[in-house]
């Protein structure tokens, strides 16, 4: 009789442990800002750090200790609204293009509220029972990771607001610029054949990670590199943005509307290219994998080279021959880096997130959770893309191989890069 008790309370120990270290790294985030930085919002895709703050405090809050907290008070009635991101479920929303307008609650105000949340969650997690616990266990993985995607949110977002200004301030100088010297290009056989997609083990995933089922890939070459800031510029040279015969319609488009030259965050000064990182503005480094580029750059430039982009497939398939190891945001470094190695199948993990040609889409059977929650991946199934492999922006105990990430193809101010296959 005491051991399912136990073992639950194990559990939610461990659980109360995570939530700390986790909502501590956002924390953490934090330290190297000023407080004009939690408050402007740049373009209306990216969000003010203070609503990220509070937007993943809310998530607690609402699918967790509004339904099961005892005699749960909320500490301000107006939050539910300002820091609903989309969950019709829930309610109306404020909406997201304003989010920069909001001056309260202030951050103080926003930092006693993730206070306020966490003691609540923390006596929550120590208190329930096991048929309570069962129920919530699972809510606070999905809070936890949910968190774990803010914060490459605020990190991008972030990235995005400071490169606003002409001077282009740091987020952190600490950080070291990677060195390594560019290796050519490696290629690395896939057998091809039906093979098994999606997640199955009993550890967390999102919905859209299942179900877990088969597909048929051909017999593959996957390259083994990201494609470089070098190989990129060469690309650039050869006229890329203006040689429309290289790009897809809706990509040219795009090119000629937003008046697109480089990748995001590439500036030339005294003739030669530089990139902007969140630590501050730098040449270009030619090894560095290139990043910040939409779906349609990846797109054209694998035309221009003569080989294609993966479909996730096929990108899951290739990333079983390789260890979940990798460039990620707990390095503290928060920009792709060169691969030390010029062999065998680097960086598939970290550094950039990979388009993929695959429609991000239901797999065959998938059904979302009953109820808001079941708002979370599922109604944006459609016309975006699916991207792998994490980046340096997110955390190792956060990605998958079955992990799908997905955005717009049109999307710049993500970590995303070029992974060739043919
Ligand atoms: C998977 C990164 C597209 O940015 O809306 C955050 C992540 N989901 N809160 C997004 C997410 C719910 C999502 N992306
Ligand atoms: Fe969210």
């Amino acid at each position: 009789m005491a051991t399912i008790p136990s073992d639950l309370s194990t559990r939610c120990a461990l659980l109360l442990s995570k939530y700390e270290s986790i909502r501590g790294f956002t924390d953490g985030l934090c330290e190297p800002l000023e407080i004009e930085d939690f408050v402007v919002q740049s373009m209306p895709d990216a969000s003010p750090i203070r609503w990220h703050l509070a937007h993943t405090t809310w998530f607690f809050e609402t699918f967790i200790l509004k339904p099961f907290a005892k005699d749960y008070e909320p500490l301000d009635p107006m939050y539910e609204y300002l820091f609903n991101s989309y969950y019709n479920g829930i309610g109306e929303q404020f909406p997201r293009s304003k989010r920069g307008l909001l001056t309260r609650p202030t951050v103080a105000e926003v930092m006693i509220y993730r206070r306020e949340i966490d003691n609540r969650m923390g006596q929550l997690l120590l208190e329930a029972t096991p048929e309570e616990a069962m129920q919530i266990a699972p809510l606070v993985e999905l809070g936890l990771h949910h968190e774990q995607q803010h914060q490459e949110l605020m990190l991008t977002d972030l990235k995005h607001a400071l490169a606003q200004n002409p001077f282009y301030p740091a987020y952190d100088t600490d950080v070291e610029q990677p060195t390594g010297k560019t290796t050519s290009q490696t290629w690395h056989e896939v057998d091809g054949g039906l093979v098994e997609i999606g997640h199955e083990a009993a550890d967390f995933a999102y919905d859209n990670e299942s179900p877990h089922h088969e597909a048929l890939i051909p017999a593959l070459e996957i390259a083994g590199r990201l494609v470089t800031n070098s190989e990129y510029r060469q690309f650039l040279e050869d006229g890329a943005y203006q040689r429309p015969e290289l790009w897809l319609s809706l990509g040219w488009n795009t090119v000629q509307s937003e008046q697109w030259d480089a990748p995001l965050y590439w500036i030339r000064q005294n003739e030669t290219w530089h990139e902007f990182t969140l630590s501050g503005l730098r040449p270009l480094n030619e090894a560095s994998p290139v990043t910040h580029i939409s779906y349609f750059e990846a797109d054209a430039f694998a035309r221009w080279q003569g080989s294609r982009l993966p479909t996730e497939f096929e990108w899951e398939t290739a990333s079983r021959l390789v260890p979940v190891e990798g460039n990620f945001a707990e390095s503290h470094n928060f920009h792709p880096a060169p691969t030390q190695e010029s062999e065998g199948l680097r960086q598939m993990l970290g550094d950039a997130w990979e388009w993929t040609t695959s429609s991000y889409a239901p797999y065959p059977g998938f059904k979302p959770p009953e109820g808001a929650i079941g708002e979370y991946n599922g109604k944006f199934m459609c016309q975006q893309y699916v991207l792998r492999g994490g980046s340096c922006a997110t955390s190792r105990s956060h990605i998958r191989r079955t992990y799908r990430n997905f955005f717009p193809p049109e999307a710049r101010w993500q970590f995303t890069g070029i992974r060739l296959a043919r």
